[in-house]
This record gives C-alpha cells, structure tokens and sequence, in this order.
C-alpha cells in the first residue's frame, strides 16, 4: 500500500495499475477526484445544514475524510461511513488517524460500518450506535462500480425530504446503445448508438430512477447531471409530493432522430415520420426535463475552489441556459450536407446557442435543422 494525497487528504492505498475495477486491498481511483471535487461544491453550494451524511459504498474512505476537512463546518451533523470490504472499518480509522481529525469529532459525528449496502441504510433505524438519529438520511451517495441498480430502492427509502440522493453509473455500455437488451433489462428503455448517446444515455439512467421514487410519491428532481470520463453523475433533490411525480411522469418521452436530414424532437409517441419523408429512429422513454437547476449550477461555478473543474463547470453552466433535450453535432451535419465545416463561435453567435459538455461538436438551439443547415451551407 501506499499513501495517496488528494486535496489536503491523505490515504493509504494501492493505486489501480490499468483497471480501476480491479480486486484492490483498498478501493482508490485517482480519476474519481474530480467526481468528489463537484460532490463537495455542490454540497458546499446547497444551503441544507447539519446533514447526516450517508456513503454506503465508501471505498477508501476518501470521500468521507474530504468531507470532514472540506465541508463547511454547519454542514455535518453526523458521517455514515460504510463498505463491506473486510478491513475497511480499521483502514478508515488508520485514515482517520492520518489526516488528524480529533477524537472528539470522530465520537460525535463519525460512525463507521461494515456491511451490506442496503442493510445498512435500512438498518440505521435500529443501530445501537445511532441513538437519537432517525434513521433516515440528508445525503445519500451511491457510487459503486458498474451499476447503481442494487442500490437505489434502499437509498430512495432511507433519503429525507428535501435530502439529495447523487448516483454514479460506470456502465455507460449498458446505457449507450452498446447491448440493447442490457439496456431494456436493467434500465427499462432502447438506447440509441449516435453521436447524442452520452445525453440519451444520462436521461434514460434519470427516469429508471425517478420511476423507482414515484412509486413511493417521491419526486426525484435532478439538479445537477452529467457524463464525465467514463461515467454518468446525477444529483436528486428528493420530495414527497403527489403533483410533482405527475409532472415528472408528464416528462417521461422518448427522443425522435432522423438519421437522415439529423432532425430530432421529443415526443409522446416512439413512431413518426420526420419532415423529410424518413422514419424517425427512437431511443427512451427517457427524461425530457431540466438536467440542471441554473441557480445552483450558477454558484458552483462561481465558487469554484478546484481550478481542475472550472472549465467544465463553466460548460455545464453555459448548457444549462439552454437546458433542453437532444443537440445538434457540427461536424455530422457538415459531412451529412456535404459543406465545410465553419467556425463554431460564428455559427453558434447567428443560432444563439450554447456548447454542451456531451460533446466537443455539439450545440443546443432553439433552431430546426432547416435553419442550421441554411446557415452552415
Ligand atoms: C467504486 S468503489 C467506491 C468509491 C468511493 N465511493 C470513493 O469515492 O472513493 C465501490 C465500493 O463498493 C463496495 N461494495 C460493493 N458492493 C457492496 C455492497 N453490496 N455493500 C457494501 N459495499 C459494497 C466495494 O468494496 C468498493 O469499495
Ligand atoms: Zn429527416
């Protein structure tokens, strides 16, 4: 093992040499930082105070020790720190150790637990360590290898009004169109493999969730969601409420493409034939509504204190004044037209669009393809 610094955190770990998903004594990927670099901003960004923090898949413990030394103070109210891997409880309490928090704070906030996931967070009610604590939690974050679907019903049960619930997904296969079936299996919608995969992707993870609250009339609002590297990243507010979870199921549509003129809409009904006489192709249901609250995202940027992240949050901030589904890619339509590629920031300033962080071509406007065609020819 060796120690690792990342921030102001020290941990000791073995690093992954090629595969992060790879059998390590301790689970660290140096990639993740920037994951929990936008899970402290954000948290830091909210104004929920004295949260009971919930991480039932902690890993190193990374995570947790960085919200103790990051979060600001008012922030915690207590840390659950959870992973089933055999030496975690001793590896987080040597972490603990090393990074010098006080013997105080690790009485009156931290309570560290060796199990199952899902017994865990529904265990708490019970726990004798917990005393006063209700058993339910602020924030619950489930970031596991692959898949967030073992997870999530527990999470969705166990998470506050008003708490926020961020899910990692690294099986971005699963939800881009790769294996069709894996994708109705486990997410419960046809992906669709095109340049807008990453976006389709994201909103077909988002609904398979919200679904899953709804049952329960837990409205699950995302406020920040995002492909970044090799995983998706969304962050719910979650609220019990009946009208909610209709507007929500209201904004459950799938994503019309036309693979010939590149047309796209959202509609109520997967079938239909495009403006230009060809039969549109489909991928959903998925969630067509807002992936970003602008405010928040907003402030984010603004008090960003991880230079790494700004320019990606910049994008997403930029995106999210054009929070609307599906994009157009510049360089597909320029080799679908046949025309030379033309500046973006000219074509962007004439279409009054704005980037978005799924591609490095892509732009969000409120124009039709007609009128981006007229414009680039
Ligand atoms: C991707 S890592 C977590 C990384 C960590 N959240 C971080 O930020 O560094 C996934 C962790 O989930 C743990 N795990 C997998 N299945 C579990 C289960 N059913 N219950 C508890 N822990 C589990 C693994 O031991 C592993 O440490
Ligand atoms: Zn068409």
């Amino acid at each position: 093992m060796q120690t690792i610094t990342e921030n102001t955190t020290i941990i000791k770990a073995t690093l992954p040499e090629r595969d992060p998903t790879k059998k390590q004594e301790v689970f660290y990927n140096p990639i993740m930082s920037s994951n929990r670099n936008i899970s402290i901003l954000l948290l830091n960004s909210i104004s929920n105070k004295d949260m009971n923090i919930a991480l039932p898949l902690a890993g190193s413990g990374i995570r947790g020790l960085r919200f103790l030394k990051e979060l600001k103070k008012e922030k915690i109210n207590k840390l659950f720190v959870n992973d089933k891997k055999e030496n975690f409880v001793e590896v987080f309490n040597e972490n603990l150790k090393l990074n010098e928090i006080s013997k105080k704070t690790i009485k009156e906030k931290i309570c560290i637990h060796y199990e199952d996931a899902n017994l865990f967070l529904l265990n708490q009610i019970k726990h004798p360590e917990t005393k006063s604590f209700c058993g339910y939690f602020d924030y619950i974050d489930i970031d596991p290898f692959g898949t967030p679907n073992p997870f999530i019903s527990a999470a969705i049960s166990r998470i506050t009004r008003n708490g926020v619930i961020a899910i990692t997904a690294t099986d971005t296969a699963a939800l881009t169109g790769t294996y069709l079936k894996v994708t109705k299996r486990k997410y419960w919608a046809v992906s669709l493999k095109n340049y807008m995969m990453h976006e389709t992707g994201l909103r077909i993870l988002i609904r398979k969730i919200q679904l899953q609250g709804i049952q329960f009339d837990k409205a699950l609002i995302p406020i920040l969601s995002y492909h970044k590297d090799h995983y998706f990243r969304i962050y719910f507010i979650s609220e019990k409420s009946k009208e909610k979870c209709d507007q929500i199921i209201k904004q459950h549509q799938y994503l019309l493409f036309c693979s010939k003129c590149l047309n796209h809409e959202a509609s109520n009904y997967n079938s239909n034939i495009c403006q230009c006489g060809e039969k549109f192709q489909y991928a959903g249901p998925l969630w067509t509504g807002d992936l970003f609250n602008k405010e928040l995202i907003s402030t984010m940027a603004k008090n960003n204190p991880f230079p790494e992240e700004q320019k990606f949050l910049d994008i997403l901030k930029e995106e999210s004044k054009k929070d609307m589904v599906g994009f157009y890619d510049l360089h597909s339509i320029a080799k679908n037209y046949r025309s030379e590629p033309r500046r973006m920031d000219i074509i962007m300033k004439k279409l009054k669009a704005v980037k978005t962080h799924f591609s490095p071509n892509g732009i969000k406007t409120d124009k039709n393809i007609k009128e981006i065609v007229k414009l680039i020819k």
